[in-house]
Parts: structure tokens; sequence; C-alpha cells
């Protein structure tokens, strides 16, 4: 049953229709849990609260479903926008970004002069860090590649690590020397047994499995869960290998596990949330739902309550 509900939140994350009427909604159903809000005002003023508590962000500029060249330079400049409020208002925060979004599926010409454009910008403002978030399979070993060409010209930007999918350890012991800066996440798409472990325990296996071979490789890790478990075995494997708390933080998304976020915090770990915004928010919602099922509770309450 659980599996059914992942599944079909899944597929109706990748509804166009909905998706476009989401857009004239406005943040509804709960939405607003989980996105900040649909300006750049609203999200850096959450910000702004969460850095009051401690935590460090990285802020996301929501968008799905880039089809023109128009659409990608717009989503680029939405980026760039972001970059410039962070910088503007002194907040402690970074950039994520999907390069879909920036025109990948229309051109890698296209997506690398926008990652160019965001970087040159990034570094303009104090170096800031730029994350490539990590999407489905087919856009996974292109994404690895861009990154290692990037990486030539800035030391600003890094990526994410999914592992459910078979090839994880390798792509880190591949770019082993260049000490990357990785996000490791268990993985949030439906992905063909082929490549990806189906069984959730192997999952979490190879989980820990590559946290301890990138943090033993002497590279950053923000290591991205809200799994007790695997937070737990970070904070063990640290101690053990004596590895400094500059060398890893957690990150977990706005709205889940927020005590959590703060304990950690107060315990003297670097946390980061992830903090997405913008009117795009309804794939992000469904695959949010799709995590987690017992969040549709929720939303049906917020549905009936307005
Ligand atoms: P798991 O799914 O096992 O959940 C552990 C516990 O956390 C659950 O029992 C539940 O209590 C709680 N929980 C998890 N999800 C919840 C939810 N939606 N609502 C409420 N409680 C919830 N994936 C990807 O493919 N590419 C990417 O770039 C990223 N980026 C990314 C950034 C950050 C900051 C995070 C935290 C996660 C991602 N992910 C991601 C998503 C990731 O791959 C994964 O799908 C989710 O984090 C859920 O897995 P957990 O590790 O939290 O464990």
């Amino acid at each position: 049953m659980e599996q059914a509900m992942k599944n079909f939140f899944l597929f109706l994350s990748k509804n166009q229709t909905l998706n476009a009427a989401a857009k004239k909604w406005g943040l509804r159903f709960g939405a607003n849990r989980f996105v900040s809000g649909e300006t750049i005002d609203e999200a850096i003023a959450v910000v702004r609260q969460l850095n009051e508590n401690g935590l460090t962000c990285t802020l996301d500029h929501l968008g799905e479903f880039v089809f023109s060249v128009e659409e990608a330079n717009e989503s680029a400049d939405y980026c760039i926008k972001t970059l410039e409020a962070i910088h503007r208002s002194g907040v402690d925060c970074n950039l994520s970004l999907k390069m879909t979004s920036l025109g990948l599926d229309i051109s890698r010409e296209l997506c690398m002069t926008n990652m160019r454009r965001i970087l040159d910008t990034a570094k303009q403002y104090g170096n800031i860090f730029v994350r490539i978030d990590m999407e489905d399979y087919a856009h996974n070993q292109v994404t690895m590649d861009i990154l290692e060409e990037l990486l030539h010209e800035y030391d600003n930007v890094g990526t994410v690590i999914q592992a459910y999918l078979y090839k994880a350890a390798d792509d880190i012991e591949k770019l082993k020397d260049k000490k990357v800066n990785f996000r490791l996440v268990k993985g949030a798409y439906k992905e063909s047994p082929e490549v990806a472990f189906p069984e959730k325990a192997d999952t979490d296996e190879n989980y820990k499995k590559i946290i301890r071979q990138h943090l033993l490789n002497g590279g950053y890790a923000a290591v991205a869960t809200h799994d007790e478990q695997i937070i737990a075995y970070v904070k063990q494997l640290v101690e053990e290998h004596n590895i400094p708390r500059s060398q890893f933080e957690f990150q977990m998304l706005y709205g889940i596990r927020t005590q959590s976020q703060i304990d950690l915090a107060r315990e003297g770990y670097k946390m980061r949330v992830y903090v997405p915004y913008g009117k795009d928010w309804y794939g992000y919602f469904m695959r949010r739902l799709a995590e987690r099922p017992a969040n549709v509770a929720f939303v049906l309450k917020g549905m009936f309550s307005k």
C-alpha cells in the first residue's frame, strides 16, 4: 500500500497540467509547510529566522519542466537573483539548483553557459557555494561529467551522490583526489532495479558505506538525511576516526524534523536546511508526499480547513 502511494505521488509529480494549475493557485494544500514562500523576500525572511536558530541554509528556486531556451535562461536569472539576495541580506546561506531547469535537456552548451553565469556571480559575491542537485538516473552521468569539467574552473561547486545507485561508490572513488564537496543522500526518484537497489535496507547499507568512504577519503560530506540511525552512525564514525566537524555537515529539508535540526545545531554540528521557494512548488511538494505518505493526512487537513 505504502509503495503504491509512493508511486502515485511520484506519478503526480510529473503531471504538467497540474503543475501549470498549481502555479496559478499559489501555495496551497499545506505546501507552505515544505516551501518557504513564492518570492525571494519571503524566502530570505525564512532563512534569516533559521539562521537565528543556529541553522545555516541553502536556497533553491523551484523550477520544473523547462522546454525553451528562454525558460532556461529565466531560471538561471532566478538563481542569480537568489545569489544577489543572499549577498545583499548577509544571510548565512548558499545555493542549490537543478540543471534541467537551466536547459540540460535542450543542450549541454546552454546548460554550461548558464552554470558559468551562476558560478561567476557566486564567486563575485564571496565565493558562495553552489550545489547541483542530482535528478533522475537519465541525468546522472551527464551531471557527473559536467561537474568534473566545472571543477577545472571553479572551487565553489559540488553535486549529490545517491546511495540507491549501484554506481555511487565508483563515482566517489573516481573524484577522490579532488576532495569534492558531495551531498550524500539515499535518493528520491523511482529507478529501475537495473541501476538502483530495489530494497530500502540495501540502500541504507550502501548509504553508510559511501558516507564512510567519502569521509575517510578526506572529502567534505554534507550528509542529507532525516534518518536518526544514519545520523547516529555519522556521529560515531567521526568520533572513531577523529574527523573534524569542519569536514562534514548535516542537512535536512525545510519543514521536516525541525526540532532535530535545532538539536543538532545546539550539539555543535553544522546543520544546513534546504529551503525551497518559488511559484513552481507542485512537483517538489508531490515528491515530499511520496517520501512519506503519512504527510497526506496533514495535507488533507490543510485542504479542508481552508
Ligand atoms: P528515510 O526516507 O529512510 O526517512 C527516515 C525518516 O525521516 C522517516 O522515517 C521519517 O520519519 C522522516 N522523513 C523522511 N522524509 C520525510 C518527509 N517527507 N516528511 C516527514 N518525515 C520524513 N534526493 C535526490 O535524489 N537528489 C537530491 O539532490 C537530493 N537532495 C536532498 C537534499 C536534502 C537537504 C535532503 C534532506 C534530501 C535530499 N534528497 C535528494 C532526498 C533524499 O534522497 C531522500 O529521498 C530523503 O531525504 C528521504 O530519505 P531520508 O534519508 O530522510 O531517510
